[in-house]
């Protein structure tokens, strides 16, 4: 399943210097990774390749040799302009010196002088760190890639020697292992998929999956951002939604190279939105096991939190890391928490919400790698009109509550889950009791029940279960409300997870066989909606 139709950083470069940009700035931890592949460039180029740093100056590193002892960063940029020929100059570690308003001034000189030759200048920094004054000076930003398949394939290369003879050639002989090794280390920078190779070779003799993938989920984590989620949920432990199942089973080979050839267009990504507890995180993970996917959890609250990074080196760390894992899914939780109020944020953060934002919405537009979003919000008002307008998500779908049908499944779910027979209770009861419960209601229920039935030396039951039912006052109801706005929201802007014209028998509502919890829940009489049920009016 590889699909690498994203352009490689070294080609982009290649496009750079060609157009004759001058002053180019490239973020990357991995510095001898970038500048191999510049060598590699400029030895294909027939250009002279120079690399400098504060200790040794400047170092002749493809075609040519010799050095220059320009220590003195303004010494440097003056040595770049006097230069002669074709020639590309890096800069290691300059951004430190770019305080100094007399090195921002020369480096703007420079990015003048050298646009009438063929000679480009390039900053090489672990972080993106431009003054305002250089901005405009500075043509283009290239975010360096994470190591491809091939790059990781070769780590892994290195550190097979060190593995038993025999080993080895279980390796070797298998063309699926080594794929699946690289697979499990994307993701790393190189040096962290040449450490994490040897600790498994060190621990258990051979490339071991679980050893690798643990590695990489710590190292992950250790980002701040991101979670590398494990596939424990089951695609159909998810209930009802059949309408949100289907378009997502339909597309479990949208990432094949056979897709793409049959013309397909590549998913970008769904939002689901709704009522709380109605299984829309629990639908993200589950997508992970349908397709076979490794699932990012991003934290959205975490990229403003100002605990790691900057915010938007966090948002494109976070895009690196998901193209670099690609095929995978970019799982966004509550992205309200993360991105509300763009707009108004401007004025008390400096509008770093909004760029940061602008970024995100562009990247989700325009990505042409296999990176599937799956977006997660309860509160639709608090997201910017932006991130609803076509072209952004595949479809907006709205879960709402679950319905007769849906509430079978669920239940049946959760009581399988805790090893008993469905069939053994009474459906139609249940079914009957919880109008208005949203699945994760219905779950609660079952493991209440659970612990009442243990507590009394029973088994599960459904007189259990409708009893302990009496105690639980579904969500859907203090939040009335609110809930019946985002449906009025939903009704011309989303799609239905739940399959639609399903008429079960009118029945009538939680509050009607149970009595109002609160005083004033508005004066309306009960009414039903043309399900029986969705409609919370009571
Ligand atoms: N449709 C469903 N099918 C089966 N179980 C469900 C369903 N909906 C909810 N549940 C149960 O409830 C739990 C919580 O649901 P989940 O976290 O997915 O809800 P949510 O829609 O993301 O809620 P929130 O809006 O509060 O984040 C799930 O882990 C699952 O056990
Ligand atoms: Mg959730």
């Amino acid at each position: 399943m590889t699909i690498e139709n994203k352009r490689s950083s070294k080609a982009e470069m290649e496009d750079l210097i060609r157009a004759r940009y001058s002053l180019i700035w490239v973020t990357s931890p991995e510095e001898n990774r970038v500048e191999e592949a510049l060598r590699k460039l400029c030895v294909e180029r027939e250009m002279r390749l120079e690399v400098w740093s504060i200790t040794e100056g400047f170092k002749t590193i493809a075609n040519g040799q010799g050095t220059r002892d320009v220590k003195d960063p303004m010494k440097a940029i003056d040595h770049v302009i006097r230069a002669e020929g074709r020639a590309l100059f890096v800069l290691r570690d300059f951004h430190p010196f770019l305080k100094e308003p007399a090195v921002v001034r020369r480096l703007r000189d420079a990015a003048t002088e050298l646009r009438k030759t063929k000679k480009s200048l390039l900053v090489l920094s672990p972080v993106t760190k431009i003054p305002p004054e250089l901005e405009k000076s500075v043509a283009a930003v290239l975010d360096w890639e994470l190591p491809t398949r091939m790059e990781i394939e070769e780590a892994a290369r290195k550190v097979l020697p060190a593995l038993p003879a025999a080993t080895q050639q279980v390796i070797e002989s298998d063309p699926g292992f080594m794929e699946r090794v690289v697979e499990s280390a994307l993701g790393l920078t190189l040096v962290e998929a040449e450490n994490v190779f040897s600790k498994s070779a060190v621990r258990t003799h051979t490339f071991d999956l679980e050893t690798i993938l643990e590695e990489k989920k710590q190292i992950i984590r250790k980002s701040g951002l991101l979670e590398y989620y494990e596939h424990r949920e089951e695609f159909s432990d998810v209930g009802g939604m059949e309408v949100l199942k289907d378009w997502l089973v339909k597309r479990r080979s949208a990432f094949s190279s056979r897709a793409r050839d049959f013309g397909l267009p590549l998913p970008k990504g769904i939002l689901l939105i709704g009522v709380p507890g109605t299984g829309k995180s629990l639908t993200a993970k589950a997508v992970g096991a349908l397709w076979q996917m490794p699932l990012l959890r991003l934290d959205v609250g975490k990229i403003f939190g100002g605990l790691v990074g900057s915010s938007e080196e966090n948002i494109r760390n976070v895009i690196k890391t998901a193209e670099a894992i690609a095929p995978a899914i970019l799982w966004i939780d509550e992205l309200e928490k993360g991105f509300s109020g763009t707009g108004s944020s401007g004025q008390t953060d400096g509008g770093t919400t909004s760029r940061v934002f602008a970024s995100f919405i562009t990247w989700l537009q325009e990505k042409t790698t296999p990176v599937f979003v799956i977006a997660t919000a309860n509160n639709v008002q608090q997201l910017p009109p932006e991130l609803l307008r076509k072209g952004r998500f595949d479809e907006i779908f709205f879960c709402d509550l679950p319905d007769r049908e849906d509430r079978r499944s669920i239940i049946d779910i959760h009581i399988r889950k805790k090893k008993r027979d469905p069939g053994q209770f009474d459906l139609e009861k249940l079914i009957e009791a919880t109008v208005d419960y949203s699945g994760a209601e219905l779950e609660q229920a079952v493991v209440a029940s659970l612990y009442d039935a243990f507590d009394t030396g029973m088994d599960l039951s459904t007189e259990g279960l409708l009893n302990t039912l009496k105690d639980i006052v579904p969500l859907a109801i203090t939040m009335r409300e609110q809930i019946e706005a985002m449906r009025e929201w939903a009704r011309t802007r989303a799609r239905p997870a739940a399959a639609r014209g399903r008429t079960p028998p009118k029945k009538a509502g939680w509050m009607a066989r149970h009595g109002a919890p609160t005083a004033n829940l508005g004066d309306k009489g009960a009414e039903t909606s043309d399900d029986g049920e969705r409609k919370l009016e009571l």
